[in-house]
């Protein structure tokens, strides 16, 4: 019997193809980071709702009416909540986020009701994970005496904007990802008492760089290297939320990998909607090849990850600059996101099946095996079940260690939303299973193709069983294993794998 670990279910690499009831609610099934947004189902912090027996603890100023207050945040009250959804580039912006208010003199705390200053980051990528939120936000409607300043940050507060005053009046912040460099200058006007505060700009060439980020994870960095989207899928709302390409220059980007190398830090993942399309505003700048190898030779660095990959911009150097550096993880997330060229087409992807299965080859034609993961959306407005075949068939043909796949869910201010929604539910559902179920078949064979290797595993998790650790190979594979040793969390072991599930593998430490 495999263990059963209660470690960490966010992260997961692979189809969550087990899931049938959460695959109703695609985001839940998608708790995952290879993603060009995948949906993080663990937010930065657990989700905290009220209690029915929560109560103000402290001030009971009432800012139901979206009244002005006259009440500044004084000092003592400097405590903030902040719960994350959606895609990693959130988990880091608040991580980021969190480091801002650090550095004014807040303190986190682990719950709303501790908190003085409550932030939601969230993400609208498709509809249920957009309703998250204002199901958050409501539960104040039950307590309108919480005396707390609620922040709406990220896609929603981009989408909804001030219409998220009017939905809920209690919020007093709403900002999107591209005002976050505007951050302090909200916050004291905040802290001044203005319950009004809005940052909705998108048309900056700033991208949000702190003194002092705030890192959840010890063993594994965040870096966002570009921010924004040019790409305009038109199911996709990440151009209108998050604004323009903006790169960050290659110099910057290396100081702060030099700055975590010397904290400890050994597994960088740099982040980008289209991370690859990455372009150092410097003159004569890296290319994004060009940055991984940089990034991957400082010293202290062990393993460097990117994601997301857009396949336009996937070419050669890069896998040439994973074939020539060990320490480039040997993982590739290349969302297709449909296996028929009519759809992509009308998708606006830039790419044929065809393209994008010339792409997979280069990437198999590595001197090192390169896993690769995907993202695929069913039911799009007029996908019919011949293009479904086509998306089953380019399965086989990729051959992916992991696949993202989700219901379309139309979204405002995109281009598709003009092509309506003309596959039921329902029968997205059917085709989501069926997707589902072809890719685990593939995952189950190619997992148990590994049985007997060894891999280098950062081990990142312990069980509550003891004598049972969960770690990360460079291809991004979950391995559940056994070892006599403690203290194992930060470091990098032999693990042989000794068994396969469609998702992860089991096995033991070579000591
Ligand atoms: N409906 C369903 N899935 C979507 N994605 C992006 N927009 C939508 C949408 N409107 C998926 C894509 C993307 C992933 C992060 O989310 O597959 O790669
Ligand atoms: Fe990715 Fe396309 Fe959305 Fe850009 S527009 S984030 S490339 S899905």
């Amino acid at each position: 019997m495999p263990p059963s670990f209660d470690v960490r279910l966010d992260d997961l690499t692979g189809a969550r193809a087990e899931s049938r009831e959460a695959a109703q609610d695609s985001d839940s099934i998608l708790a995952g980071p290879p993603s060009e947004l995948g949906v993080n189902k663990s937010p930065t912090r657990q989700n905290q709702r009220y209690g029915d027996d929560a109560s103000p603890t402290r001030q009971s100023q009432h800012h139901g009416d979206g009244a002005w207050s006259t009440h500044p945040l004084p000092g003592d009250e400097r405590t903030f909540y902040i719960e994350t959804f959606g895609c990693q580039m959130n988990v880091h912006d608040s991580e980021k986020v969190a480091g801002v208010l650090l550095g004014r003199g807040y303190q986190q705390v682990e719950t709303v009701d501790a908190a003085k200053l409550v932030f939601y980051n969230t993400c609208s990528i498709r509809e249920k994970a957009a309703q998250k939120v204002f199901s958050r936000l409501g539960e104040f409607r039950k307590h309108p005496d919480h005396g707390k300043v609620i922040g709406v940050l990220g896609c929603v507060a981009q989408q909804e904007g001030e219409e998220i005053f009017e939905r809920a009046p209690w919020v007093s912040l709403v900002c999107g990802s591209a005002s976050y460099s505007k951050l302090p200058t909200l916050l004291a006007q905040l802290e001044a008492g203005n319950r009004r505060v809005t940052g909705l700009d998108t048309d900056t060439d700033e991208t949000f760089e702190t003194e002092m980020t705030r890192r959840d994870n010890p063993f594994r960095a965040y870096l966002t290297i570009i921010e924004g989207c040019d790409k305009s899928c038109s199911y996709c709302v990440v151009p209108y939320t998050r604004g323009p390409e903006r790169s960050r220059s290659s110099a910057s980007v290396l100081e702060e990998v030099r700055k975590l190398a010397g904290a400890g830090y050994s597994e960088i993942q740099l982040l980008g909607q289209t991370v690859n399309s990455y372009r150092d505003p410097a003159p004569r700048g890296k290319t994004f090849a060009e940055l991984l190898v940089t990034v991957a030779a400082v010293p202290g660095i062990r393993r460097v990850r990117f994601t997301t990959s857009h396949p336009r911009d996937f070419g050669r150097d890069i896998v040439e600059a994973i074939d020539s550096v060990p320490a480039l993880c040997d993982h590739v997330h290349l969302p297709v996101q449909s296996g028929s060229t009519r759809v992509l087409r009308s998708m606006q992807r830039t790419y044929t099946r065809e393209e994008y299965l010339d792409k997979i080859a280069l990437i198999r034609s590595a001197r090192r095996p390169i896993s690769v993961t995907s993202d695929i959306i069913v039911g799009f407005p007029g996908e019919t079940e011949r293009d479904v075949a086509e998306t089953l068939s380019l399965l086989d043909a990729a051959q992916y260690d992991g696949v993202f796949a989700f219901q379309y869910s139309p979204r405002p201010n995109t281009a598709s939303l003009q092509m309506g929604d003309s596959i039921p539910e329902e029968e997205k559902g059917r085709r989501l299973a069926i997707v589902q179920d072809r890719q685990r078949e593939i995952q189950v064979a190619r997992n148990n193709e590994l049985v007997g290797q060894t891999f280098e595993v950062l081990v990142d998790g312990a069980s509550r069983r003891p004598g049972q650790w969960t770690g990360r190979s460079s291809s991004n594979r979950i391995l559940n294993f056994s070892s006599p040793r403690s203290d194992l969390l930060g470091q990098y072991i032999q693990v042989r794998a000794t068994g396969a599930s469609p998702n992860s593998l089991v096995g033991e430490q070579i000591i």
